[in-house]
């Protein structure tokens, strides 16, 4: 090649090289682009957004709910596997800090298989009800269900009240004050509370109801330090909220440098098209209310009624926001007094998750029906009839197999790591 051609060939390049970065440049500095949203749309954002999510409230029914000493019991007690029958089980077998609170499985294991999945618990505390199918009214009481349950925790009240006097007294007292005197195995026996295991049931209903109360109290209390714990574990700022944070501060730039194409298109259909946020709503991107979407039903399974079936459980529960173990105030009861008890949209409802960490918390649903996020979208495409009741979805006809695709690509950019001192994250470092 002549010295004359070499130029040539260097200036092309030369010219190429620099209108391709100019375009790149022109393609993310002006518009229209994937980034910019409409007012209306740019609301709705910051609606979903971290940053929207006031600090939790208290909880009335909770005197302790925020005392550190509270969350320092709490956090041995969630991870004390001497509160279990066979001292192997505690909060932390099925809620693993490492994996967002959940465990990975369909069905939750731990002395026996349960019939539902472990949700996770990072914000928990901002719902008004617990379980999937909300039958308990505040995060303490919640805590009974596990420990009471033969094929979780599977221990009973006076064996838990026992322990505490044993381990934890001087905690204890200087929180709730003094203990009561729990020596005499005749008035409490080591094994008793309304359980499902015959002779513990016996020896509790032989109990005089002041000795019960008294072990009631024990009982609450110890759930009350545990919510405490739980109160701490907070959501943490993902991909999206920069993302929303950016769009807001009208930084193009920088938000091309957060979502991806694919992502963008997602959360469009996500707020859009294909309806998710008719639920999914809100800064922890849940509603907090009961819906049937008509998930298959397992085979085997007995039937499930959801949240028509925890309604009576929650009102009946001595332990809820207006039981004598409760710090409330009937005036802080709205949610429980003013709750919805029937209509046949309860049948088959279950409590709308919140959808942050998502695509790390598989298998999906409160029985794990779904092992990926793919298989979730079809369901919502598809949108059978449900089975019992009727489900409140219709069928996202227009949504493509390629669009589901985003908006799985979106519920990725909902992952953060956990809000919490990073010493609560792990077991507790001294025994006593
Ligand atoms: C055997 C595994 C297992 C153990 C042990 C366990 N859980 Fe769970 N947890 C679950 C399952 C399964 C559910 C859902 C059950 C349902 O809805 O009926 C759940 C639900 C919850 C919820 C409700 C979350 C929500 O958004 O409604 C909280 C809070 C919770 N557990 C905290 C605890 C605490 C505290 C302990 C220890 C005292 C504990 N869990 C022990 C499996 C477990
Ligand atoms: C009518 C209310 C409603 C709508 C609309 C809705 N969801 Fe849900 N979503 C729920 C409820 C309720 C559950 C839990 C159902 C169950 O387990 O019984 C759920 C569960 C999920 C789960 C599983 C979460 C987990 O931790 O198990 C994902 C993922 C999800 N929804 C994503 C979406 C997406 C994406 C859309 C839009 C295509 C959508 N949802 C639309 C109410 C809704």
């Amino acid at each position: 090649m002549s010295l004359r051609n070499r130029q040539f060939v260097l200036l092309i390049g030369a010219v190429l090289l620099v209108t391709g970065v100019a375009s790149a440049w022109l393609w993310r500095h002006s518009g229209p682009s994937i980034h910019s949203w409409s007012e209306a749309e740019k609301a709705v954002l910051a609606s979903l957004a971290l940053e929207s999510l006031p600090p939790l409230p208290p909880d009335p029914s909770n005197a302790v709910g925020d005392d550190p000493r509270a969350v320092a019991l709490g956090h041995r007690l969630f991870f004390d596997t001497r509160f279990s029958a066979n001292g192997q089980v505690s909060c932390a077998t099925c809620h693993q800090p490492e994996r967002f609170f959940t465990d990975g499985l369909a069905r939750a294991h731990a002395i026996g298989t349960t019939p539902r999945h472990t949700p996770s618990i990072i914000g928990a505390a901002y719902s008004p009800w617990f379980f999937w199918d909300g039958r308990k009214d505040s995060q303490w009481a919640q805590t009974h269900g596990p420990l009471e349950s033969p094929v979780e925790h599977g221990g009973n009240r006076t064996q838990y009240a026992h322990l505490i006097a044993q381990h934890y007294r001087d905690e204890y007292q200087a929180l709730f004050g003094p203990l009561p005197d729990l020596s005499d195995p005749a008035r409490f026996p080591p094994s008793a509370g309304p359980v499902a295991d015959p002779e513990a049931r016996a020896a509790w209903e032989a109990m005089a109801p002041e000795d019960q109360e008294a072990v009631n109290r024990v009982f609450a209390n110890l759930g009350k330090a545990i919510a405490a714990y739980e109160r701490r574990i907070l959501h943490g700022p993902a991909p999206f909220d920069r993302y929303v944070a950016a769009v807001l501060a009208g930084d193009q730039a920088a938000a091309a440098d957060i979502l991806d194409p694919d992502q963008v298109a997602g959360l469009r259909l996500f707020i859009g098209e294909a309806r998710c946020i008719n639920c999914h709503n809100g800064p922890r991107f849940t509603n907090d209310n009961f819906h049937n979407i008509g998930l298959p039903w397992v085979e085997g399974d007995p039937l499930d009624q959801g949240r028509l079936a925890a309604v009576p459980h929650v009102l009946e529960d001595p332990f809820n926001c207006l039981g004598p173990y409760s710090d409330a105030s009937p005036d802080d009861c709205q949610e429980l007094r003013f709750m919805k008890t029937q209509g046949p949209e309860l049948l088959g409802a279950f409590k709308t998750p919140s959808l942050r960490n998502v695509a790390e918390t598989a298998p999906y649903m409160h029985t794990g029906q779904f092992a990926t996020l793919a298989e979730v979208l079809q369901h919502y495409k598809q949108a059978p009839l449900a089975y019992p009741g009727h489900s409140e979805l219709s069928p996202l006809d227009t949504i493509s197999q390629a669009q589901l695709a985003q908006l799985e690509a979106f519920l990725h950019s909902l992952t953060a790591p956990v809000a919490a001192p990073a010493e609560l994250l792990a077991p507790p470092s001294q025994e006593p």
